[in-house]
């Protein structure tokens, strides 16, 4: 695992454990704030980019969610047998709620749900035609043994598609963090109407994130191909990366 420590404090490929264990009781306190918040701090271009990853998937794929939170990605994709991955229980059963309301709406049969990290998925190898992962990437403990666990349930032909904060390089990051420790916190007060909310904390998982080159190489070096990661346009808030399992 690698260690903050090791590299003075900055190290965009992993969390130590007793900060991941902080980090996801921020996050499961977020939970009734999380999507107006979200809506807010990103001008509603959230929806955007779930759309745009959606996209990614057609009818009758198997497709998993890493890090499916209170499921604000999962309840709107359609059409495709479904598995929702997160380590937090309370994430689980929130999403649970929402996904299976908005499945059955559409006649769509329940999703699956599983209890785990990304680090250690419990599920077979060469499983799925896409995993998805939005806004948790950012918050695994350690981001190389996540991808080279991701490309295992994958099959091969199976693409993954990460949608995560946008850091581009040091620059943009450093602009990032002004956002993210000023208007982000003004706005998380506003809506909680609390002066401690989550967002203090989580704030931090941006600043010890890598830029967008960082992770393409990483996931090239897990074995990922045609790897791409870039910035959504226009306000480059976000980063978008893309990677192929070999075919057999
Ligand atoms: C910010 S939420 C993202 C929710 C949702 N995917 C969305 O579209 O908004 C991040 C989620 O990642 C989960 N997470 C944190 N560490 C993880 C890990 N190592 N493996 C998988 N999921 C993780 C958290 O429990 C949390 O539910």
């Amino acid at each position: 695992m690698a260690s903050r420590n090791a590299t003075g404090g900055y190290d965009p490929s992993g969390i130590d454990l007793d900060e991941w264990e902080i980090l996801e009781s921020q996050l499961e306190e977020s939970i009734p704030n999380y999507d107006r918040v979200n809506r807010l701090m990103t001008f509603g271009q959230d929806k955007v980019w779930r759309k745009n990853v959606r996209e990614h998937a057609e009818p009758g794929m198997k497709v998993l969610e890493v890090g499916c939170g209170p499921g604000s990605f999962a309840e709107d994709i359609t059409g495709v047998d479904l598995t929702c991955l997160d380590p937090s229980p309370e994430m689980l059963k929130v999403a649970k709620r929402r996904v299976d309301s908005a499945r059955n709406s559409r006649g769509e049969s329940p999703a699956d749900y599983v209890q785990a990290i990304a680090e250690a998925i419990p599920l077979p190898d060469n499983t799925y035609d896409r995993v998805f992962c939005l806004f948790s990437f950012r918050d695994f403990q350690d981001k190389e043994k996540g991808l080279e666990e991701i490309l295992r349930v994958l099959k091969p032909g199976g693409q993954l598609v990460i949608c995560d904060a946008g850091k581009a390089n040091w620059l943009h990051g450093f602009a990032g963090r002004i956002w993210m420790s000023t208007v982000v916190q003004l706005m998380a007060r506003y809506v909680t109407k609390k002066k401690d909310h989550p967002w203090k904390g989580l704030a931090k998982t941006y600043s010890h994130y890598g830029t967008n080159r960082y992770y393409r190489n990483v996931m090239k070096k897990v074995g990922f191909q045609k790897v791409q990661g870039r910035l959504l346009l226009p306000f480059g808030m976000a980063s978008r990366f893309r990677g192929w399992k070999a075919e057999k």
